[in-house]
């Protein structure tokens, strides 16, 4: 019979695996500042789904989880917001927040998002940069749709990640963009997942599907420091795979926090395709 330990560890190799944006503590404020930038397109893509109070929502892939917050506060005291990541460093310190900030209407839980087994429980269902990092997007879009009951609502985005901004023209922005696609694609992933989604929600039978874009972009603030902050964060990954080696990564790095520090160039997060639709009422 296998320890627990040894299983964890098993787990943590896997999760490494697949996944290549570094999570646990530096991950979380990776993801704040995403969310600095992006949480205000994300709210209003809620409201216009429906998003209202006393819903059950779920926020799978919620990372940090701070658009797990800004749900709750959408539901009220009459709804709640469950959230699971498989970054288990990730969830301990959401746990921790939630204690101190003490939220009431939130849970949440580590679990791979393939491992869910919920039936219509939910009302609303989010998935933010989620579903890009997956490997069998149908399969995970599948359990999500089992998860939500009959006239729920879905709401996922994500990334078309060649779609970037960076202006003047930078070869080692360009660089950073084609590492990330190739390095997610190593794993699984597909870094222009964004306009292949409403594709998704037609056949995973959805109604009324709706689709917006939004592209957070600065000459400075958290828009601006996302690449910089992704680079570093997809090191380990890009270095494993063999993708970039060390003097090349260096080199990149340099010019992006170059181009990062310049109040000219004008950078933006990855153009985010923002789709929902509703299930079928039986
Ligand atoms: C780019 S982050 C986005 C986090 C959050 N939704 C946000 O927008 O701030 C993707 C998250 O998905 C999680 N994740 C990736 N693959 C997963 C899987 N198979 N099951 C559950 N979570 C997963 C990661 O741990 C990470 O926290």
């Amino acid at each position: 019979m296998y320890s627990t330990c040894y299983i964890l560890h098993l787990n943590n190799i896997l999760y490494a695996m697949i996944y290549v944006i570094d999570g646990g503590r530096e991950g979380k404020a990776r993801l704040n500042i995403l969310g600095q930038a992006m949480n205000e397109y994300s709210i209003n893509a809620l409201l216009k789904a429906g998003i209202k109070t006393g819903l059950k929502c779920l926020d799978a892939g919620c990372g940090g989880g701070m658009m797990t917050y800004e749900m709750a506060n959408l539901v009220g005291a009459e709804g709640y917001v469950t959230a699971l990541d498989f970054d288990k460093d990730i969830i301990a310190l959401n746990l921790k927040e939630l204690e101190d900030l003490q939220i009431h209407n939130v849970n949440f839980f580590q679990t791979d998002i393939y491992a869910l087994k919920s039936n219509e429980e939910f009302d609303l269902i989010f998935a933010r940069y989620l579903l890009s990092h997956l490997n069998n997007v149908e399969e995970a879009f599948q359990i999500l749709n089992k998860a939500l009951r009959p006239g729920g609502i879905i709401l996922v985005e994500d990334v078309q990640f060649s779609a970037h901004i960076c202006t003047p023209f930078s070869e080692a922005f360009e660089t950073y963009v084609r590492w990330y696609a190739e390095v997610v694609a190593l794993r699984g992933g597909d870094a222009e997942l964004g306009p292949k989604l409403p594709e998704l929600f037609f056949s995973g039978g959805l109604k009324s599907i709706e689709v917006e874009i939004a592209q957070p972009v600065g000459l400075s603030g958290p828009a601006k420091q996302m690449s910089l902050l992704t680079l570093d964060k997809i090191k380990s990954a890009l270095l494993d795979s063999k993708i970039a080696d060390e003097i090349e990564f260096d080199k990149v790095r340099l010019e992006l926090e170059s181009i990062t520090n310049d109040e000219k160039t004008l950078i933006s997060i990855p153009r985010t395709f923002q789709v929902w639709g509703r299930k079928s009422k039986k």
